[in-house]
């Protein structure tokens, strides 16, 4: 059988995670890399063997044996180079968030539409083991209806600065960043209701705290601390059409002791805690148990995260395999981390 040809187009921190999976896949063959930094998309062919180098995406997309592109570039870029990608008759991979607009997400799924290809988007997390296992609880029904969720991803330090604080290029903060994944493990193992009404609040009161020392983080490949421009904490209540609400919390910087990422669900028949460490809840003869789920990682694994929503991508290049993340969700996230904003900004609760 013929390799499924993939271009990576962005070489900064996250393509290491695409390239790797890529690489480990048999049925793959890495051909072309693109970087606006030439020395970066150089040194990620050198160091996986790929044998074409762009610096100009649109030049890359005009090579017919390329089957399929990740897009690991700012999220301003995403929205363009993946209509640009799907004209072109490639299949997509674009990483979160799908873009940075709502009008940019509908543009993204005309073109999806038009061109016959699928577009996955890059919700990792939809991907892991421990979501795996909570999806075919709740396939069984072993939660019962799930009418409340709760999400948070708080980091006390954690700007990673450069594009991520640019508002220009990235659309947000953690809000968009980091809470664009709490929010969708969320709302997808909840059946993906539809929002009803959305009241957030964003704050720019502490800045990047670049000022601290002796604590690392993660970083964009232009680290730079001069500009930011975007919250450093959100917070929002959503509820949906048929009832259910999701509370959440995200931050780049914030006073508190410790980071901390949970995300918990709740029915009427049980819950689960996927992270910090999935738990099932349950009540069996009168008696609450909270039940261990034996299973390697009990929290996301990241390398097997990724490994598994490449391999998904490829089966789906290969036209053996579904997204589990396709481009329908994606607009619906934006409109979600857009109403947010939107409710931050006015002051009251946006209604859909
Ligand atoms: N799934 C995850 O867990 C996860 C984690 C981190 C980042 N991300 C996402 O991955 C994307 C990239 O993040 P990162 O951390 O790798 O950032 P980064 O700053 O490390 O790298 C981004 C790279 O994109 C390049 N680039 C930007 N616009 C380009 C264009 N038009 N053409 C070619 N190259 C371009 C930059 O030069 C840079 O090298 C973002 O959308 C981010 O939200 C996802």
């Amino acid at each position: 059988m013929e390799k499924v040809r993939i271009a990576v187009i962005g070489a900064g921190s996250i393509s290491a995670a695409h390239l790797r999976a890529y690489q480990n896949h048999p049925e793959v063959e890495l051909y072309a890399i693109c970087d606006l930094n030439e020395e970066r998309a150089t040194a990620k062919a050198e160091q996986y063997g790929i044998p074409r180098v762009f610096t100009d995406y649109r030049e890359l997309l005009t090579l017919k044996e390329i089957d399929a592109v990740s897009i690991c570039t700012w999220n301003n870029s995403h929205a363009p180079i993946s209509i640009a990608a799907l004209e072109a008759g490639k299949h997509v991979l674009t990483e979160k968030p799908l873009c940075k607009t709502v009008e940019e997400a509908l543009a993204v799924e005309e073109a999806v539409r038009r061109s016959g290809k699928t577009l996955q988007v890059g919700f990792v997390r939809r991907y892991g083991a421990n979501t795996e296992i909570v999806r075919t609880f709740v396939e069984n029904d072993e939660l019962g209806e799930i009418y409340y969720a709760k999400a948070s991803c708080i980091r006390r330090l954690g700007n990673p600065g450069g594009w991520f604080a640019d508002v220009e290029r990235s659309g947000g903060g953690p809000l968009i960043d980091v809470g664009v994944h709490v929010i969708d493990l969320c709302w997808y193992l909840m059946g993906r209701p539809k929002v009803k009404t959305i009241s957030g609040n964003t704050y720019n009161r502490l800045g990047n705290r670049a000022n601290v020392k002796n604590l690392s983080y993660y970083k964009a490949a232009d680290y730079d601390a001069s500009l930011n421009t975007v919250e450093d904490m959100a917070n929002a209540l959503i509820r949906f059409e048929n009832g259910a609400s999701l509370l959440v919390d995200v931050s780049f910087t914030l006073h508190a002791k410790e980071d901390g990422l949970t995300v918990k669900l709740y029915g009427d028949k049980g819950g689960v805690e996927l992270e910090p460490e999935l738990t099932i809840i349950t009540e069996k003869h009168d008696t609450i148990l909270n039940v261990t789920p034996q299973i390697n990682n009990r929290t996301f694994d990241f390398i097997a995260g990724f490994q598994s929503e490449i391999n998904t991508f490829v089966g789906v290049c290969q036209g053996k395999a579904e997204t589990l993340s396709p481009v329908e969700d994606g607009v619906e996230m934006m409109k979600i981390l857009c109403g947010i904003y939107e409710s931050a900004e006015k002051q009251k609760e946006i209604h859909f």
